[in-house]
């Protein structure tokens, strides 16, 4: 068995972030999401994992994920000229899959539980492929799933306009070599991607078995600012416990489940959790409140942040009231000291400013 990780793409959605960072290494609680995508791979105990990579972004997912020996596993990096679709990912890492079954995983993606069982269902009872699904509000921006009383995935259909169903499709699948020769028969499709959803199609419609498994856990696609800062809260409640490796002043409080890294420090301020703050951050004369997460060496000074992702290397400073807000690195939030009341900003590329 052997794991396939999609770490390409482009991450426009999660622009401007993205411009400068893989959507895949943005951190969800202070770890990037891969870190818990590598987790659950690991703990199915699989040990020979292929990442697929982009031109643009595949140096700092190999600084992160190395070769694997952190793991315990031994990682193969597969460059994807460019994102042309899940399929046209698979149909890449072809030479590293051979003819193994295994399961791919999108690297955005974070999942309540792991995939152990799962796998392990699939290698027994030998389905040409196991796709994860999730009952979902609004499955129209979805690829959807119809499936019959046996678990036996009879049709799937690409953000439908009218559902068939509310079973929208996770980015987890398990595939048996047999995937490699419907890809080959599909083409792209009106978005000039090569779809994985038409080459399971393909599967079914010659007879192949395609079972779908209803997820119980949540599952969060971190796609958008929004998703992202959701995934954020449901981590950090889930995950935090109370661990201070940093130092508190004796003027500060610290109520619930908040982790303090080595090194930061919290000085005149309540933090309130479940919260993390990484290594070396200041949080000085402020008030730090629910599912926030602040990254390694950024200072929050005198000001008010809750529901709110911030970055490694940045600074808020003077800020009355920031919430549901997402910071990236080496950002600046400030106060203007001045006497002049109006905005002085600059703002990259594709940004999002709400006064
Ligand atoms: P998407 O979120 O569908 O695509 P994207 O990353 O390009 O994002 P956006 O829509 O915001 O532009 O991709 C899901 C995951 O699969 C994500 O981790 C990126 C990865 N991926 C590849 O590795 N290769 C591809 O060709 C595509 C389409 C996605």
């Amino acid at each position: 068995m052997k794991a396939l990780i999609l770490s390409g793409g482009r991450g426009t959605r999660l622009r401007p972030l993205t411009h400068t960072m893989a959507k895949q290494l943005v951190p969800v609680a202070n770890q990037p999401i891969l870190g818990y995508v590598m987790g659950h791979i690991v703990e199915a105990g699989i040990a020979d994992i292929g990442v697929i990579v982009a031109p643009e972004t595949q140096e700092e997912v190999k600084a992160y994920l190395g070769d694997g020996t952190k793991w315990g596993v031994s990682i193969s990096y597969i460059l994807q000229e460019r994102p042309l679709g899940l399929a046209h990912a698979v149909k890449t890492a072809r030479p590293f899959l051979g003819d193994s079954p295994f399961v791919m995983y999108l690297g955005d993606n974070l999942l309540g539980a792991g995939i152990k069982e799962a796998m392990e269902h699939f290698l027994k009872s030998g389905p040409h492929a196991l796709i994860f699904l999730k009952e979902v509000r609004d499955p129209t921006q979805f690829g959807v799933a119809v499936m019959d009383q046996t678990g036996k995935i009879e049709r799937l259909i690409e953000k439908p306009k009218e559902p068939p169903s509310n079973l929208a499709l996770v980015g987890v699948y398990f595939f048996s070599p047999s995937i490699h020769e419907a890809i080959e028969s599909i083409t792209p499709s009106w978005r000039g991607e090569l779809e994985i959803t038409d080459a399971i199609q393909r599967l079914i419609d010659s007879g192949k078995k395609v079972e779908g498994e209803i997820l119980k856990c949540w599952w969060l696609d971190t796609g958008k600012k929004d998703d992202f800062l959701k995934a954020n809260r449901v981590v950090l409640d889930e995950y935090v416990k109370k661990d201070i490796k940093g130092t508190v002043d004796s003027d500060s409080t610290i109520e619930g489940r908040v982790r303090i890294e080595q090194g930061a420090r919290i000085i005149r301020s309540t933090v309130r959790g479940p919260c993390v703050i990484g290594k070396n951050a200041v949080v000085k004369d402020s008030f730090i409140g629910p599912f926030t997460s602040i990254g390694d060496h950024s200072l929050v000074e005198h000001s008010v942040v809750q529901h709110t992702v911030i970055l490694s290397h940045s600074e808020v400073i003077d800020i009355a009231q920031m919430e549901d807000s997402l910071i990236g690195r080496q950002a600046k939030v400030v106060k203007n000291r001045g006497l002049r009341r109006s905005l002085q900003l600059m703002i990259g590329d594709h940004s999002l400013v709400e006064v």
